[in-house]
């Protein structure tokens, strides 16, 4: 069965001449970079829904780095402890510009990947550099996707309902949840509040789950160069948070370096539908 349904009647979709179609003419077309949007105007709050370009730029870039690689690699091996052999399907929500979704692909080829997020910019830089990932905008709220349709959710750092990733797992399904753990960026946010706060670590297990898992990742990441500081910042909400003395500050600086740690947290659908 086709993974996809449609946003407007909720009929499955299916891919006709790089159309998705529901039977009652309901059709997206896959655009020139690959992707489909599924999200309707009025499922839209701002015009500009999501990460915006320059976020979604600096994002790829400081990625492309290699800083946060520690996450990626945890996840692939996790999921290797669940599917070693098996064909399995992944949904990545709030995939931003595809970088994760993109590593635990190329790390377990019998991953069928597909990415959704609600930023147009992040899904057409997504689509543009990973051609074998299947990627939508829409959003992670009201996903365009059947019931009981995916083996695996991922959330990392994204937004999103529980009920809703309920929704769309198959029974005894995956849901991988990444959070910021307590000291995430530490070493940034001396930089730009005068008393600094941790992260709340805090996740309950949501209804309809239980947890088989958890992992904290700890580490220290040694930025030596101006363009990935601002990068990083970027790629952060505190960016606009900061003051105009503070961004100069920071524009100034040619060396960071600062803790990074993530948890992860691994649900399996336990009841019903
Ligand atoms: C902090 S970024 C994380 C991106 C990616 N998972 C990563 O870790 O690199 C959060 C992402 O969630 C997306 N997002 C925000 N609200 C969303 C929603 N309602 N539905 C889907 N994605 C959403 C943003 O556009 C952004 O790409
Ligand atoms: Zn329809």
């Amino acid at each position: 069965m086709s993974l996809y349904k449609c946003p407007v009647c909720d009929e499955t979709l299916e891919l006709l001449q790089r159309s998705w179609r529901c039977v009652n003419n309901h059709h997206f077309d896959i655009a020139r970079e690959g992707y489909v949007n599924l999200l309707l105007a009025h499922q839209k709050k701002s015009k500009q829904a999501g990460d915006n370009k320059m976020m979604i730029q600096s994002r790829r870039q400081f990625l492309n780095h290699h800083y946060y690689d520690t996450l990626p690699e945890k996840l692939s091996t996790l999921l290797k402890v669940y599917f070693s052999t098996d064909t399995f399907s992944l949904l990545d929500i709030g995939c931003g510009e595809g970088y994760y979704s993109d590593f635990i692909q190329k790390n377990l080829p019998e991953c069928l990947m597909w990415g959704v997020d609600i930023s147009k910019p992040a899904i057409i830089a997504a689509a543009k550099r990973y051609p074998n990932i299947s990627f939508s905008v829409a959003s992670s709220y009201r996903l365009p996707v059947n019931d009981q349709a995916v083996d695996v959710v991922t959330k990392i750092y994204a937004p999103a309902e529980s009920n809703e990733i309920f929704r769309v797992l198959k029974p005894n399904g995956l849901y991988i949840s990444v959070t910021p753990g307590k000291s995430h960026l530490f070493g940034l946010k001396k930089l730009i509040y005068d008393t600094p706060k941790e992260h709340d670590e805090a996740e309950s297990v949501p209804v309809g789950f239980e947890r088989l898992d958890q992992a904290v990742l700890c580490d220290t990441i040694e930025i030596d160069n101006n363009q990935d500081i601002a990068n990083l910042l970027a790629m952060t909400p505190y960016f606009w948070q900061l003051s105009e003395s503070r961004h100069q500050e920071i524009a100034a600086l040619t060396a960071l370096n600062t803790e990074i740690s993530f948890i992860i947290n691994i649900y399996r659908k336990t009841s019903g539908v």
